[in-house]
């Protein structure tokens, strides 16, 4: 089966290949380029004008005027934080198959305390993980799987470490599809497993990771009516965009210096890069973010292609990392990332398990908390200043991806010391930072006792 991106683009976008720009009027299942096979993304020919205005007339002071007004709307469209942007999204007429469960509009907060941690003025997070099932994926999920409901699929399915399918159990169900997930057997945290199963998802738990997860959906969807929602789904990517665009909104488009985001299958900070180019292009900002990308560096397949081969080859790794939701060694969207790296002047980074312990906690002691693999940008970030690559004056923005509660067994553990084998460097760093539970007789005198030792130490 085949569908026809004229049906959803219209006249205003297309979908190329990123390699050889083929046209793809009708992708297959798998979304590559039926040509030489390398993704597909979404190109809007008719942005490219002289004066950086749309067909329609609208130009980026008068969009920004009316994303305004749009929230302060009761139409469910509106009072999305993706379909608000709808814009510089590709055209949805039929709104009725739109399904939205009021994604995006995330909060962006002051990080004081991490700021004066890792050696900057000022520092904020855009925190995604307080979208409606916990993650950024659903302000991708949104755009996707109401393409899938639009062509009238049945069931959407997806490999994933967790999130995606969290996202896409959700919103299939909200559109009365059919969902089919592939997890990794063991490395998927309970929140987002329990998550897929009460949205109504078919759950395999299958013994492999998540690389071998995606290998065998590409081949499901190619022999069952299945609609494809991993990132590589270049629709997917439409939606993420509009975090980007949300953060320079709240930022009364003011430029940060830099945004740092964590990279896994690279979806997310293709899809951020890709924002961003789109916005300067059309006249919204006058000049780029760098966007640097993190890694744990037991899943440091981007770090170490653009450190060995200049971005110019994939290195796969055999990934191992506790934060689970980006254990990923073959990452999809790697070229996307590399072009977004090199258009923006980002770096890559990578942090080690103890990096991303100690930082999770740190983001989570300002009141914040996030899911591990969010941690690894407040991580990443400390190294980049050492590094000099981010100037103690400038600005910097962490995309904190996933919940807090996502997770919860990583923090237990963390608090318990149990992330660590006792008597390591990590576990002797990380015990001042613990806070586990403290098991007492229900008297006043040992609850008073308590306090005033907290209070001492
Ligand atoms: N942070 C979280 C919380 C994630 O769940 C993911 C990816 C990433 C970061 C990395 O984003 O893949 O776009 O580079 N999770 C996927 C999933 C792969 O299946 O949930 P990416």
């Amino acid at each position: 089966m085949v569908q026809s991106s004229s049906a959803v683009c219209g006249k205003t976008c297309e979908l190329r290949c990123i390699a050889c720009d083929h046209a793809a009027d009708a992708p297959g299942q798998n979304f590559r380029c039926p040509a030489c096979g390398d993704l597909l993304e979404i190109v809007y020919p008719g942005w490219k004008t002289d004066q950086g205005l749309r067909p329609s007339g609208l130009n980026a002071a008068s969009l920004k005027a009316l994303w305004r007004t749009r929230r302060k709307s009761l139409a469910p469209i509106d009072q999305s934080g993706v379909w608000r942007f709808r814009e510089l999204l590709p055209p949805f007429p039929d709104q009725q198959k739109i399904i939205t469960l009021r994604e995006g509009d995330t909060p962006l907060y002051e990080m004081p305390s991490c700021a004066r941690i890792a050696g900057v003025q000022h520092l904020l997070a855009k925190h995604q993980g307080m979208n409606p099932t916990g993650s950024f994926k659903d302000t991708g999920m949104t755009l996707a799987a109401s393409v899938a409901h639009r062509e009238e699929f049945r069931w959407v399915g997806c490999a994933s470490t967790g999130n995606t399918s969290a996202s896409m159990a959700a919103y299939a169900a909200r559109g009365k599809m059919h969902s089919l997930v592939l997890i990794p057997e063991g490395k998927v945290s309970w929140g987002k497993l329990s998550q897929a199963l009460d949205y109504g998802a078919v759950t395999c738990q299958l013994k492999t990771d998540f690389d071998g997860c995606l290998r065998v959906l590409n081949e499901v969807v190619q022999r069952a009516p299945v609609y494809l929602l991993n990132s590589v789904n270049p629709y997917r990517i439409e939606g993420q965009k509009t975090a980007a665009i949300e953060l320079l909104e709240q930022l009364d488009w003011q430029v940060p210096d830099h945004i740092i985001v964590p990279g896994g299958n690279l979806g997310n900070s293709s899809a951020i890069g890709k924002a961003l180019l789109e916005i300067k292009e059309l006249g919204f900002i006058a000049v780029l973010p760098k966007i640097s990308i993190i890694q744990a560096e037991g899943a440091n397949a981007l770090v170490r292609t653009v450190r060995e081969t200049g971005g110019k080859k994939l290195i796969a790794v055999q990934a191992e990392t506790a934060a689970s939701a980006i254990r990923i060694g073959s990452p999809a969207s790697w070229k996307k990332a590399v072009r977004v790296l090199q258009e923006t002047g980002g770096t890559v980074e990578q942090v080690s398990e103890m990096e991303i312990a100690l930082a999770k906690a740190e983001i989570g002691a300002e009141g914040i908390g996030c899911e591990p693999a969010s941690a690894v940008t407040l991580a990443g970030l400390k190294k980049l200043v050492k590094a000099g690559f981010v100037k103690s004056g400038e600005s910097v923005v962490l995309m904190l991806t996933g919940h807090l509660l996502k997770d919860p067994d990583y923090t237990l553990k963390f608090h318990r010391g149990e992330l660590f084998a006792a008597g390591t460097n990590e576990a002797r760093t990380l015990a001042g930072k613990q806070r586990a539970p403290i098991v007492l007789e229900a008297s006043v005198d040992a609850v008073i006792a308590t306090l005033k030792h907290a209070e001492q130490t």
